[in-house]
């Protein structure tokens, strides 16, 4: 069964998924995806102008994904807004939106769950145990479903993107993993569905995460001892008020190991909290 929705088609099923796939490749369409769970903002339009320039067709799947959550975290209050959403995606002129509920993801039985190893370890991983199972998880179950050839998602999530693109490699998934820039406000907060939880004056503190990780990289590209930057700037960001910084740390862009030596391609990326939110960023290193 499928509801139109202006020229948008949103589907709720694996079956609907899959016939329409299935007519698009008959018709030797190809097919991009962009998963994400919903509450789009200008970082998620991006995603979906790049997945219209890779291939014929463009999904995108809103899903809340339980698994992914701690049990202390904030599932049952992270925003849906389906009517908006849908108005979003039908101006965006998206071709399909698949919107599955938890039955569906995850019906009776279900016992199969993707852990990627190295990669999901520290960072993120160590704040949030598990998180990055339900990611892989989620994220096989969609591209086995949707079957695209391009799967685009935000470096905003610099592991996750990483976690991915493991996950694909190792389990021979044919899909080609896209990373797009981070989508910023112009004081260079990074766009997040996470954001409304900011009060008015938690959003003047935010922007310092990304102006604080911008200078670390930039002081390690001209040979700041890594560890003591990064300690310095973790210091910094306690004092411009944010309540706890979980780690702010420099990785080998490819491989996530804690960064020792200059001269390989660098990341620094930093997750914090403020009030009710939980802020995650990465930068680059010059
Ligand atoms: O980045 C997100 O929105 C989610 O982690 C994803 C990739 C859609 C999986 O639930």
């Amino acid at each position: 069964m499928s509801e139109p929705v202006s020229s948008l088609t949103v589907v709720r099923d694996v079956g609907s998924l899959r016939r329409r796939v299935k007519a698009w490749r008959a018709a030797n369409r190809s097919i991009a995806l962009v998963p994400t769970m919903g509450a789009l903002h200008a970082g998620h339009l991006a995603l979906v102008e790049r997945a219209k320039v890779l291939a014929d067709e463009v999904v995108v799947s809103i899903f809340v994904n339980p698994a992914q959550f701690g049990p202390d975290e904030d599932l049952a209050a992270y925003p849906r807004r389906e009517a908006e959403d849908w108005a979003l995606l039908a101006a965006a002129d998206v071709d399909l939106l698949y919107m599955p509920d938890a039955a569906v993801m995850y019906p009776d039985q279900f016992q199969t769950e993707v852990h990627v190893t190295q990669v999901s370890q520290g960072l993120c991983g160590a704040h949030r145990p598990g998180h990055f199972d339900g990611v892989a998880t989620i994220v096989a179950k969609l591209l086995l479903q949707a079957l695209p050839d391009f799967a685009v998602f935000g470096e905003k999530d610099f592991q996750q993107l990483v976690v991915i693109q493991r996950l694909v490699a190792d389990l021979d998934i044919p899909v080609d993993i896209v990373g797009l820039p981070t989508v910023r406000e112009a004081n260079g907060l990074a766009l997040s569905s996470r954001n409304v939880y900011l009060s008015d004056s938690e959003r003047t503190i935010a922007p310092v995460l990304y102006r604080e990780i911008s200078a670390v990289a930039t002081d390690i590209a001209s040979g700041s001892d890594i560890v003591a930057r990064c300690a310095e700037a973790a210091e910094a960001l306690l004092k411009a008020g944010f309540d706890a910084v979980e780690y702010i740390e420099a990785r080998d862009a490819a491989t996530l190991t804690p960064l020792v030596t200059h001269g390989v391609s660098a990341r620094v990326l930093a997750a914090v909290t403020l009030g009710k939110a939980r802020l995650i960023d990465n930068v680059a290193v010059p």
